[in-house]
């Protein structure tokens, strides 16, 4: 059986994510969504928020499931016989980073990474983006689920 992980912090997931993870879906027989800490960014949304999320705007993609791990993402994968990890990229400006971390999980698991390329219409978004733009009340709707948008309403107002 072909596995992967779609790994990310997922604060909050956006269209871009479910377009990757549909993606990723087509070709592994099972794809796991697994949030992972950053630790260079604080989170507005706790893990079991972030996972609930996910499992409501993917429930429809039938061999992805829902995770979360606390800990090195190569250990996650040895755990689980996870053999790739598939990142989207957006453009030039992710790819030093995601090249590094490729190739640091390369060389001390084996683990491969594979990109796939973030379909034009969501090259801009990232969830930093959304959470600012909620934040001063901007209009997200056409960037994440309404699900997820009720959600950034609700925490935006302190809920
Ligand atoms: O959505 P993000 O914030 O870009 O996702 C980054 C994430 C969570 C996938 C990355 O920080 C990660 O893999 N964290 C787990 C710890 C780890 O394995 N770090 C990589 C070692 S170089």
């Amino acid at each position: 059986m072909k596995r992967a992980v779609c790994p990310g912090s997922f604060d909050p997931i956006t269209f871009g994510h479910i377009d990757i993870i549909e993606r990723a879906s087509e070709q592994f027989d099972e794809v796991v969504v697994a949030v992972l800490a950053n630790r260079t960014k604080a989170s507005l949304f706790s893990v079991e928020e972030r996972m609930e999320m996910i499992r409501q705007t993917t429930s429809h993609f039938k061999n992805v499931k829902v995770d979360s791990w606390h800990g090195l993402l190569v250990d996650y994968c040895k755990a689980n016989s996870i053999q790739a990890i598939v990142k989207g990229l957006r453009a030039v400006t992710d790819f030093d980073y995601e090249l590094q971390m490729a190739q640091v999980n390369l060389q001390g698991s084996g683990v491969e990474t594979m990109f796939m390329a973030t379909a034009p219409a969501h090259s801009f978004l990232s969830s930093s983006i959304v959470k600012e733009l909620a934040h001063f009340g901007g209009d997200v709707s056409s960037m994440v689920p309404g699900i997820v948008n009720d959600a950034l309403k609700a925490r935006v107002a302190g809920k």
